[in-house]
């Protein structure tokens, strides 16, 4: 028998779609806030979605320095907030009400993979800002990359890089993510109780409550954001360190031209920096910036490029000259140690927390926060004196590597898959006052796998 309802010539397309995409039926547990959780991420993601879009299409000049493109700046930092903190508690949702029993056990996996693309993709949206925290992070990132032997492929150094990853190649992932991720939901309804003596009841799905808390939500966003904006810290150049210390960069220079600066002698898992950095930063910018030929000494050539150093057009130089803007110049501001120094001064360079906090030295105590989500990788750091262990970014890289594989796979890991049923969260969620032990309707209740 064909149950699709007859769609006369006066149906309406988006009722007709939206009517199609609801859940109609929930156990009545699923209209608490709890069960809206999933709705509220989904808001926070539509809101960095359009902010997003607004700041690629209008460009970093105008999203830095603009009233209207700082506005747009924050409303995206404060959507990524909401998104993160929603996600946590929605996690702790799913998993307290073990919501990924089978048949559900994809859906997790399919979430669970959202989250762990959504924390490296914050680490690239930082890296596009175009302040010193982007310098900063970029920086530390490639090492990271590097000795998680990863750097051939993600190298945060290289800006289209990580414009073509925070802008196209994460969000579509996300997205198609998220639709496989609802297919099933919309599929199999919301979880019942997980014990069979927990009295439930259905009845139909509340989207007007729905639609308020989502308004809510985005009203929060715009007006945190009209009056607590996303941070900005001038980005550090190469002819402000001339300018406050000329003798550094012809030191640096010197280096660069002996092959003993740390790019130069780079050891990691690999060496991406491959190329020669006499001919990057002397010979090359010497011969044409004074369209003279090398025939002459390093301290002549250094000398000569001194004056260019100083009013910017040797880093204009070698930005244009570089087949992955910006390494050059960020290897050098890396190499005279002065990206280190500021971030130390600023209060986030690595050893101090610096992935969990904001570009002004910032955790929690400042709004909008610093990026606590990274709390973690902080903690393994400093619990393992990680960063004083020569192969502490490839530890780390493999700690975390296991962690977010085991917690995407989790409802497959016997024992650790029973975990929540020693906590009592799952039935306060889905507790439902009007009714008595005993009640319901138990045909969807799950056996849990055997151990
Ligand atoms: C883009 C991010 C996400 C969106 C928009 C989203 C959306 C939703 C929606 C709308 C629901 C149905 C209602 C509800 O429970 O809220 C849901 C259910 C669920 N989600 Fe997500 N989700 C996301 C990420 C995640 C993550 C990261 C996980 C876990 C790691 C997860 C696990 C689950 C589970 C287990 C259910 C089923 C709950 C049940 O039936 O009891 N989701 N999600």
């Amino acid at each position: 028998m064909n149950e699709e309802p007859e769609y006369g010539p006066k149906a309406n397309a988006f009722k007709t779609l939206v009517s199609k995409i609801y859940l109609h039926r929930l156990p009545s547990y699923g209209n608490k806030i709890f069960y809206g959780l999933g709705f509220l991420a989904l808001t926070s993601l539509v809101l960095l979605i359009i902010s997003g879009s607004v700041l690629a299409f209008m460009g970093q000049d105008w999203w830095l320095h603009d009233p209207v493109g700082i506005y747009a700046r924050s409303v995206h930092l404060w959507s990524v907030q909401a998104f993160i903190a929603i996600l946590i508690l929605h996690i702790l949702v799913g998993f307290f009400t073990s919501g990924y029993r089978p048949p559900r056990r994809m859906v997790w996996v399919f979430g669970a993979a959202i989250f762990a693309l959504v924390v490296f993709q914050t680490e690239f949206g930082y890296g596009l800002r175009g302040d010193f925290s982007s310098q900063f992070r970029a920086v530390s990132g490639a090492d990271f990359w590097n000795g998680a032997r990863l750097g051939y492929w993600i190298n945060p150094l290289s800006h289209l890089q990580e414009f073509a990853l925070h802008v196209a190649i994460i969000p579509l992932s996300i997205l198609g993510l998220f639709v496989l991720h609802y297919i099933l939901i919309h599929a199999y309804g919301i979880s019942k109780p997980l014990k069979k003596e927990t009295p439930y009841r259905m009845v139909d799905a509340n989207h007007r409550i729905m639609w308020t808390r989502g308004a809510f939500l985005a009203a929060a966003i715009l007006v945190l954001a009209f009056f607590f904006h996303s941070p900005y810290v001038p980005v550090s150049t190469i002819a402000d360190s001339a300018k406050a210390d000329a003798s550094l960069v012809s030191s640096t220079l010197t280096d660069e031209y002996a092959r003993t600066s740390d790019t130069a002698t780079y050891l990691d898992s690999i060496d991406p920096y491959a190329f020669d950095t006499r001919t990057v930063y002397v010979v090359a910018p010497y011969e044409a910036l004074s369209g003279a030929t090398e025939a002459t000494t390093s301290d002549a050539m250094i000398a000569a490029l001194m004056p260019a150093v100083e009013n910017g057009t040797y880093e204009a130089y070698l930005d244009r000259a570089d087949p992955a803007p910006y390494t050059y110049s960020l290897r050098f501001l890396s190499d005279m140690g002065v990206l280190e120094e500021r971030a130390g001064t600023l209060g986030f360079a690595t050893d101090q927390w610096g992935m969990a906090k904001d570009e002004n030295g910032h955790y929690l105590n400042a709004l909008p926060p610093g990026s606590w989500w990274m709390t973690p990788l902080g903690v393994l750091n400093s619990s393992f004196n990680l960063l004083n262990n020569d192969n502490g970014d490839e530890i780390a890289a493999y700690t975390f590597a296991i962690i977010l594989l085991l917690f995407i796979v989790f409802p497959y890991v016997p024992i650790l898959n029973r975990l929540p049923e020693l906590f009592p969260f799952g039935g306060w969620i889905q507790r439902d006052k009007s009714l008595s032990e005993g009640g319901g309707d138990a045909s969807d209740h799950v056996t849990p796998p055997p151990l």
